[in-house]
């Protein structure tokens, strides 16, 4: 009885989740464990999603793949309407296409600052409002927002990837306020240091690596996989009484915040 009722808790059977900058990386990673779950996945990305989805299918729940820029209203516009017109309905969204790019301030061209800006945090507003109002439609939902532990302490030449970290958390907590009476649940995900290809120059860095050893307690990097419990806490039941809050995934590197 006791092994049900906790297996339930994290059940996701039926329930269908669009995923942002999902064909590789902590996307990825999100949406499998998600789809290992019971849910129906939708693969977005800039990138090809083919692979993805296939992956995410042999898990033996429904995928699909659509190539979406999430800083194109009309993408993610005729992204909502494919994945209503197949699934009937969107009950998890997940925020989680980012950039990075190391600038010091004094270097940083406005250009790179807007596009940095326009695709981490531009990009999950516009997402969360247009799959919102369908979400506002169903009165339930759920977002998740990858935000950064980029948000909470400031890392030196990085301050438009720090500033849209901080601008989605506080994003989170605004939806989550706006949104509490629509049935609809915000919340966002703090990531320390992941294996991605985003990270993969930085990890090469031996001086990098041994800040990771002295700085976080668990002494190294996360790996994908490491991720994807936390997305399916936070879009299942078991945290249906949690809403605008983020919940920090770094091994223990924000402790002393
Ligand atoms: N890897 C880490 O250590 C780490 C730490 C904290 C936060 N994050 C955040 O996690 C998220 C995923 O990063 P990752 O590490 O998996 O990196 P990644 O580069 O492997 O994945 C990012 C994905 O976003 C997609 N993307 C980029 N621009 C896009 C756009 N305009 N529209 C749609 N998709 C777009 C990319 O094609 C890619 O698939 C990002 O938001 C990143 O800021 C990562």
């Amino acid at each position: 009885m006791k092994t049900k009722k906790s297996k339930q808790l994290f059940d996701l059977k039926g329930k269908v989740a669009v995923v942002t900058g999902a064909s590789r990386g902590l996307g990825f990673a999100m949406a499998k464990g998600l789809a290992q779950q019971g849910a129906n996945i939708v693969i977005t990305d800039v990138l090809p999603t083919a692979k993805a989805v296939k992956k995410i299918e042999s898990l033996g729940v429904k995928a699909m793949g659509l190539k979406v820029d999430v800083t194109s209203p009309k993408h993610i516009d005729a992204m909502v309407k494919k994945v209503v017109s197949r699934f009937k309905k969107i009950d998890i969204l997940i925020n989680n296409a980012g950039i990075y790019y190391p600038t010091p301030v004094k270097d940083l061209k406005e250009k790179e600052w807007n596009k940095l800006i326009d695709i981490n945090l531009k990009g999950t507003l516009m997402c969360s409002q247009t799959v919102g109002k369908q979400m506002i439609r169903q009165k339930s939902g759920n977002i998740i927002n990858v935000a950064s532990v980029a948000g909470l302490m400031a890392f030196a030449q990085s301050a438009a990837y720090n500033v849209s970290k901080a601008g989605i958390i506080m994003l989170t907590k605004t939806l989550a306020a706006e949104w509490a009476s629509f049935g609809i649940r915000v919340n966002a995900i703090c990531p320390g240091v992941f294996v991605t290809d985003m990270t993969k120059g930085l990890l090469k860095d031996k001086g990098f690596q041994k800040m990771i050893k002295a700085s976080v307690p668990l002494q190294r990097s996360g790996t994908p996989d490491e991720l994807a419990g936390a997305a399916v806490y936070l879009a299942s039941d078991a945290s249906s009484y949690t809403t605008g809050h983020f919940l920090v995934v770094d091994g223990g590197w924000t402790i002393h915040l």
